[in-house]
């Protein structure tokens, strides 16, 4: 029997995403950026969705050309649901429900968050080359959100800890804007960072309770040093640039390994696995690796670059997992743009 194909749809921020999977394997995943942010040092709202709109059926048609196929022979489309903005997933969900429509086939809608946790369990998506065993601790890292979730099973997510203002990604944008970097600052960060010295600068960890973050704090305390230093020095910046980079990723990735230490601690689960934008920064995977390493029985699972940020494959992997436990919406359903994990 044909194995079912799978298309799935990402429009949550700035990234249009179309992806087919069939047999957990991705047949193509293409990813449409809208560049036109970068100078606005954020996503304007208005505009992603004006793109998405410009954007995703050409993102579709690439798809089903790149994977091969017709698109009759694709069985169902899933679509991010939500969280993110309300603009492009209102885009991403009418395109989705007038394919469903049109071929007449089942609708699936995926949670985002969810989504990059499950990325996963799509064929060598992670360094490892291998899906983790349940349960686990999904540490979600993104411009959106922080969150370390307790992963039972597939669909059964249990939110441990959360961010109790911005995400990680979100200060490190900030940050890395007032370093005189575009719009998403977190790759040129990790970039500039590579020949720094992690040691020079020291910036103060937040006092958070239990396994919540605060980022915003920190952020503030960076921008301020910088500030500060610049007064006296105008080629502070310019001098330090690498070592501020460096030292800044150091504290960010004691954060999450405090935090992930205190949530083993508490659930007694050892296998940990990185998910979201951030999971691509090199200072934050080594951190984990020589964690794991040092610590034999702790299993840590690290996606591909590829994985790390939005993409479709990740919507129809979890689109793929919902079609085979018959979890399908009604075309009436809408997004939610604070949809719960
Ligand atoms: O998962 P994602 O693509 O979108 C959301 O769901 O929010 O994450 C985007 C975030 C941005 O804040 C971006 O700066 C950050 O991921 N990011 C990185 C790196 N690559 C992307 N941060 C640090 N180092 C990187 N290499
Ligand atoms: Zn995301």
């Amino acid at each position: 029997k044909k194995k079912p194909i799978i298309i799935g749809i990402e429009s949550s921020c700035d990234d249009t995403g179309v992806s087919i999977i069939q047999n957990r394997k991705v047949l193509s995943n293409i990813i449409i950026h809208q560049k036109i942010h970068n100078k606005y040092g954020g996503v304007v709202p208005e505009l992603a969705s004006r793109l998405h709109d410009q954007n995703i059926a050409r993102a579709v048609q690439k798809a089903i050309f790149s994977a091969k196929i017709h698109r009759y022979q694709i069985d169902a489309v899933s679509f991010t649901l939500g969280p993110g903005l309300i603009g492009p997933l209102l885009v991403g969900a009418s395109f989705a429900k007038s394919f469903s429509m049109g071929l007449d086939i089942p609708l699936l809608t995926v949670n985002h968050v969810q989504a990059h946790i499950l990325s996963h369990f799509i064929q060598n998506s992670n360094i490892n080359n291998s899906y983790p065993e349940f349960p686990f601790l999904g540490l979600v890292m993104s411009g959106g959100h922080t969150q370390i979730i307790k992963v039972n099973d597939f669909f059964k997510m249990e939110v441990l800890g959360s961010t109790l203002d911005d995400s990680i990604g979100e200060s490190l944008d900030k940050i890395a804007r007032m370093l005189g970097f575009c719009y998403p600052g977190g790759p040129m960060v990790d970039f500039f960072s590579k020949n720094g010295n992690e040691k020079k600068f020291v910036f103060s960890k937040p006092k958070v309770n239990g396994l919540n973050f605060s980022f915003s704090g920190f952020k503030s305390d960076v921008l301020q040093f910088i500030k500060k230093k610049l007064k006296r020095d105008n080629f502070f910046l310019k001098k330090n640039l690498s070592d501020i980079c460096a030292s800044i990723q150091n504290i960010i990735a004691e954060i999450l390994l405090d935090k992930i230490e205190k949530a083993i601690l508490q659930t007694g689960i050892f296998r940990i696995v990185l998910a979201g934008g951030v999971s691509a920064n090199h200072k934050i995977r080594n951190s984990f690796i020589s964690f794991s390493k040092k610590n034999k029985e702790f299993e840590i699972f690290i996606p591909k670059k590829e994985y790390t940020t939005d993409n479709g494959a990740m919507i129809a992997i979890t689109g793929l997992l919902k079609y085979e436990r018959n979890l399908f919406d009604s075309i009436h359903i809408t997004p939610y743009s604070k949809f719960k994990t």
